[in-house]
């Protein structure tokens, strides 16, 4: 399948939100460090790619001042946030917002918190999506973007079945399966991606870059378990061209269900994973 076709954002909000909930421990830790270097009193705060919304009320709790909006290009996933949002007793401080990006970040609203995790590898040039995600802030504000980090780990090297080293393999399989997505993008232009570098290239100047992990060990409950059968699932949709015959046939193995040796089953899987959050502030006016 072309990279560019692999992404229908409406269908993935299921997947999306109980990832997004496995990393609610991390998420808490980044936005507790995120809400000592926002602007006291922050009264507006974005989530831009919000998805399903789980940041969102995070944002929403963590800055109980703020009207927090979520903005994203699928509609379904704002149909989440606004279930979650009312499921928390939060609908009258949490808002929604339709925007196909990049063109839409032309109809954000001023903000003193911009969060965007994990959408900006999304658009075809990152730099220009910086800038204009800089724009938004007002001066002092801050912007959080998720950018990096360590995929996960979730099995020992060697785990019984095919050759030892399967998720090194499946990793770089990911990193070409990537970098055509990338090129695939509109408007799509490499660039290095030093993200404190491109901050500052946004106009922006950097407060620190911190990782969090997600460090659940075996055995895994079933939230997990299905995190990481959704993710599994994913890469035999889209990457198993690029496998090899044996590798292919292990994924096949881990996602059998009914088999003690499938993801879902067996004992030693654990989830490890590290996530890197990478923030600037907006000049205030001299
Ligand atoms: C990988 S998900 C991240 C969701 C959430 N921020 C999280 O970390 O769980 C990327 C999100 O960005 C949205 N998105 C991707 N490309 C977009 C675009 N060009 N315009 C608007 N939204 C986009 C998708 O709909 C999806 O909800």
């Amino acid at each position: 399948m072309n990279p560019s076709e692999a992404f229908d954002w409406d269908a993935m909000a299921t997947m999306l939100e109980r990832r997004a909930e496995l990393r609610t421990p991390f998420l808490t830790a980044a936005l507790d460090w995120l809400g000592g270097l926002a602007p006291a009193g922050a009264g507006r705060v974005l989530d831009v790619g919000s998805g399903p919304g789980v940041v969102t009320c995070l944002l929403a709790h963590r800055f109980p001042g703020a009207r927090v909006t979520a903005v994203d290009g699928a509609p379904a996933q704002l149909e989440r946030v606004r279930d979650r949002a009312a499921g928390q007793g939060l609908a009258e401080r949490v808002d929604t917002h339709r925007a196909d990006l990049p063109a839409g970040f032309a109809t954000l609203d001023p903000a003193d918190v911009v969060w965007a995790g994990q959408v900006v590898h999304h658009l075809g040039d990152q730099q220009a999506a910086l800038a204009a995600l800089a724009r938004t802030l007002r001066p002092g504000g801050v912007l959080a973007i998720v950018e990096g980090g360590l995929t996960q780990r979730f099995l020992p090297r060697d785990f019984g079945l095919g050759r030892p080293g399967f998720q090194a393999r499946l990793e770089a399989a990911e990193e070409d399966w990537f970098a055509s997505m990338r090129t695939a993008l509109p408007g799509s232009a490499a660039v290095v991606e030093d993200w404190p570098a491109l901050l500052s290239g946004a106009g922006l100047v950097p407060t620190g870059s911190r990782t969090f992990l997600t460090d659940l060990p075996a055995p895994l409950g079933g939230a997990a378990r299905q995190v990481l059968r959704d993710h599994l699932a994913r890469r035999r949709e889209h990457m198993a061209e690029q496998l090899a015959p044996e590798d292919r046939k292990t994924l096949d193995h881990l996602l059998d269900d009914d088999s003690p040796a499938g993801i879902l089953r067996r004992p030693d899987a654990f989830y490890l994973e590290a996530q890197t959050v990478h923030t600037a502030r907006a000049a205030l006016p001299s």
